[in-house]
């Protein structure tokens, strides 16, 4: 049989990076179409993100999405959001918004996610919370059994060595302070129920948030792989 190098007439296997790339894609431009005209809209971080941005600012160069604001949960969405011509306010001056969509690291059978990945998980939190539907864009490498660690932290600087022993272990992260001041970090431990880690890590004193992402935060996950979109049902309605 010919190789498809001999012949010229079949695409070569396309590498990991380029399927999870393209499944990344399609996730995000599935969920571009529940944004509509005049809605308040809650922008992620990273790269599912990032096609997000471009399937909406394609609407915009097109000229619709009428009237769409969004609130962005980093520097690097706002900048990119505002260069596709998305309008962009601040999360108090929007309120209550329609829609929040964002990626994950992980998705468990139990609809829990660990997000924080790119280190934006306390601003990510508090706009997913915001939102009346908050749905999840992932590919679907992302699914896991069991939520597990690395859980990503962001933590007050102030006696940061006196808060990593209590988290023990856990250590920083090298990576830029959040653009809110704080340290970014993982919790490296087990995790038995994510529910009790939860709880543990907001009762410790020094954190500010932690990348863990209870069933009930989420509306919808969409998720791209080879066999084309699933959509999941989360529990917030
Ligand atoms: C950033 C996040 C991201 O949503 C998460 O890291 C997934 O990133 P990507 O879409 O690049 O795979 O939580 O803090």
């Amino acid at each position: 049989m010919a190789s498809s190098r001999a012949t010229g007439s079949e695409q070569p296997p396309l590498s990991d990076a380029e399927s999870i790339a393209r499944h990344k894609r399609s996730a995000a431009r599935a969920a571009a179409e529940e944004v509509r005209d005049g809605m308040r809209i809650g922008l992620g971080t990273g790269s599912t993100v990032a096609y997000l941005l471009d399937a909406l600012g394609e609407r915009v160069a097109a000229g619709g999405l009428a009237g769409v604001r969004c609130a962005a949960t980093s520097p690097a969405t706002e900048q990119r959001a505002r260069a596709l011509g998305l309008t962009v306010a601040g999360l108090d001056e929007l309120g209550e918004l329609d829609v929040a969509i964002d990626g994950a690291d992980q998705v468990d059978g139990d609809g829990w996610l660990v997000k924080g990945g790119g280190a934006a998980h306390t601003r990510e939190k508090i706009v997913a919370a915001a939102a009346r539907r908050f749905v999840v864009i992932v590919s679907d490498e992302k699914l896991v059994r069991r939520v597990h660690a690395p859980i990503p932290l962001e933590l007050v600087p102030f006696a940061v060595g006196t808060t990593l022993a209590k988290l023990a272990p856990a250590e920083l992260r090298d990576v830029p302070h959040s653009p809110d001041g704080g340290l970014i970090a993982d919790y490296l431990g087990a995790l038995d129920d994510p529910r009790e880690l939860a709880a543990r890590l907001s009762a410790t004193p020094g954190v500010v948030e932690h990348g863990l992402f209870e069933p009930g935060l989420v509306s919808s996950i969409v998720i791209a792989g080879e066999a084309g979109i699933e959509r999941r049902a989360g529990a917030k309605r």
